[in-house]
């Protein structure tokens, strides 16, 4: 095969889902550090990266709506585990990332101001510290925090750079007291699912396919162990009762259809940035990388000593599918206690009712809407592609300039056999509906233009089949959304203003990356407006990311 799945016997079960340590306060500190992690049991210890005083992934990291959270980071990294499998050529990676690995830090899903944003150009390398300023401004919801260097996100987060930040607000206070008796304490568990490749004896490996020299892009890691909170195919105790779980797809490039084994109803009461407006009972859920979801499981039926599995099922993607890439099947499994648990209904109604706006109050008509493209053109090199959104590098100065106060209709036209997840800094948006289109139409009315202009006939007019809703467990506040092939997916975005964001979005500064750089001969546009401020939006399947699936966009001013 081409790949290069040859990891060591893990039998599953081995080990227990273990608990990110809560950091809850006003102001952080955090190290992203150069460790050892052991995977599974029967592993070696492996070269990894953590947060604070986690070999792997980090402290969740618990914020107050309306409370500002300072939160320090410092590079104490030393020698990259994966220095040998960075690409060079890659826009802005330094040639000493191997032994000097810089690092920016980036809260997705928070509402913050442009310097404070991970801004991928405003990284520190070892020995330096930065503070991001998080005004938590926003509902509660299920945010993450992670590296987002530009041209080595894919190794950083991989390694082990990402970890959980919840907010709570008075709805969904996370303790025992709240209003909708939603399961907290020791039956509120945050779940980061991944899936890795590991070499011989269980070191971590970011290279999955034969086909590409280490050393190069590959264009998509994927693997075939799945991983829980850092462990390989783990179980969790739980008791019989009903258990909330905040879960957080932090693979590389892998879209996952998730079901239990006995394939069991679930609730989801929650998407990226916040509640439903009533439970989704759901057999499964499809999520792409960076899409979280908040649900309720009912454990109650089990006996002691029971078991069910998370599972995947999700077909690969038909290029994937082609040269022989199976589905990785396993996440871990949950194992009855004979405790009784959480009781408590699970509630009919999650907001509307309990005082807040519900979600789905009527839209605002767009003001506006936009096509984007996202593109896989063949580059230099045989064989990665390089993909690229609107057919534009990351560098170009022709970048999405929407006005505040403004709601907008995007329309992610995926041109690609494959799948994408797009995420949008600073806003949350919903999902309207996806619909397929003719590809080689849309090509032929676009004849293809070189890189670096942007496809223009829409590609509404070669839509076909009727538009699909999304299911209702879609249906809350999102910043991420999975792009299926060959699909125009339509989202709403409402841009805050100024006013209401209590900031200026529209603030320009100079990330730290671009002032070495400019002083350096980099060979990057130092164009003033280009090269400044702003947020980014992008393909969050990280190998896409460094790319170059990923775009700027300034909120103006009228
Ligand atoms: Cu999860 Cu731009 O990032
Ligand atoms: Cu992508």
């Amino acid at each position: 095969s081409p790949f290069l799945f040859h990891s060591p016997p893990s039998p599953p079960f081995r080990d227990e889902v273990p608990r990110l340590p809560v950091l809850d306060g006003t102001d952080l500190s955090v190290a992203a550090r150069s460790t050892q992690h052991r995977f599974h049991r029967d592993y070696d210890l492996s070269p990894a990266l953590g947060y604070g005083d986690r070999s792997y992934l980090g402290p969740v990291i618990e914020a107050r709506s309306g409370v500002q959270t300072s939160v320090r980071l410092r590079n104490r990294m030393g020698e990259h585990p994966f220095a040998a499998d960075v690409d060079l050529s890659l826009h802005g990676v330094p040639e000493d990332f191997g032994s000097q690995p810089p690092t920016t830090l980036h809260l997705h899903g928070g509402v913050t101001r442009p310097r404070f944003d991970g801004h991928p150009e405003d990284f520190i390398v070892p020995g330096e510290a930065l503070r991001n300023r998080y005004g938590n401004g926003q509902e509660a919801g299920s945010l993450w925090y992670h590296d987002h260097t530009l041209g080595t996100t894919r190794l950083n987060v991989y390694a082990g750079l990402a970890a959980p930040y919840l907010i709570r607000d008075e709805f969904d206070t996370g303790g025992e007291d709240n209003p909708l008796g939603l399961p907290a304490g020791e039956f509120e568990w945050p779940l980061v699912l991944q899936e890795k490749v590991f070499a011989d004896g269980g070191r971590q490996s970011v290279r999955s396919v034969r086909l590409v020299p280490q050393g190069s892009w590959e264009g998509g890691a994927v693997g075939d162990r799945g991983l829980i909170n850092g462990v390989v195919w783990p179980q969790l105790k739980v008791a019989r009762g009903l258990y909330r779980f905040r879960i957080c797809n932090a693979a590389s490039l892998s879209v996952w259809n998730l079901h239990f084994s006995d394939r069991r109803r679930f609730w989801v009461i929650g998407n990226d940035l916040g509640l439903l407006d009533a439970p989704a009972p759901t057999r499964e859920v499809r999520m792409g990388p960076a899409e979280r979801i908040d649900i309720l499981v009912d454990f109650s039926d089990l006996r002691a000593g029971e078991s069910v599995e998370l599972r995947n099922d999700e077909p690969v993607p038909l290029p994937a599918a082609a040269v022989g890439a199976k589905p990785m099947p396993l996440f871990g499994r949950f194992v009855a206690t004979s405790e009784r648990g959480h009781t408590g209904p699970v509630p009919t109604r999650l907001r509307g009712g309990s005082g807040r706006p519900a979600v789905l109050s009527p839209v605002a008509r767009p003001e506006r809407s936009r096509d984007l493209t996202l593109i896989q053109d063949l580059d230099r090199r045989f064989p990665p592609t390089m993909m690229l959104l609107n057919n534009l590098h990351y560098d170009d100065e022709d970048i999405e300039r929407p006005v505040q106060g403004t709601v907008e209709e995007w329309n992610l036209i995926n041109t690609t056999p494959d799948p994408h997840t797009i995420h949008l800094h600073l806003v949350h948006f919903r999902v309207i509906e996806r619909q397929r289109f003719s590809v080689w139409r849309y090509k032929l009315a676009n004849h293809r233009p070189p890189v670096g202009t942007r496809w223009t006939p829409s590609a509404d007019r070669f839509a076909w089949g009727s538009p699909s809703a999304p299911k209702q467990w879609e249906s809350g506040p999102k910043d991420t959304v999975h792009v299926d092939p060959h699909t125009i997916t339509r989202i709403l975005v409402r841009w805050p203003d100024r006013a209401e964001l209590g900031f200026d979005p529209d603030q320009t500064f100079v990330p730290a990356g671009a002032e070495a750089r400019m002083a350096t001969t980099m060979p990057m546009s130092t164009a003033e407006d280009g090269r400044l401020g702003g947020y980014m939006w992008h393909c969050h399947m990280l190998d896409h990311e460094d790319h170059d699936m990923m775009a700027r966009f300034r909120l103006v001013t009228g």
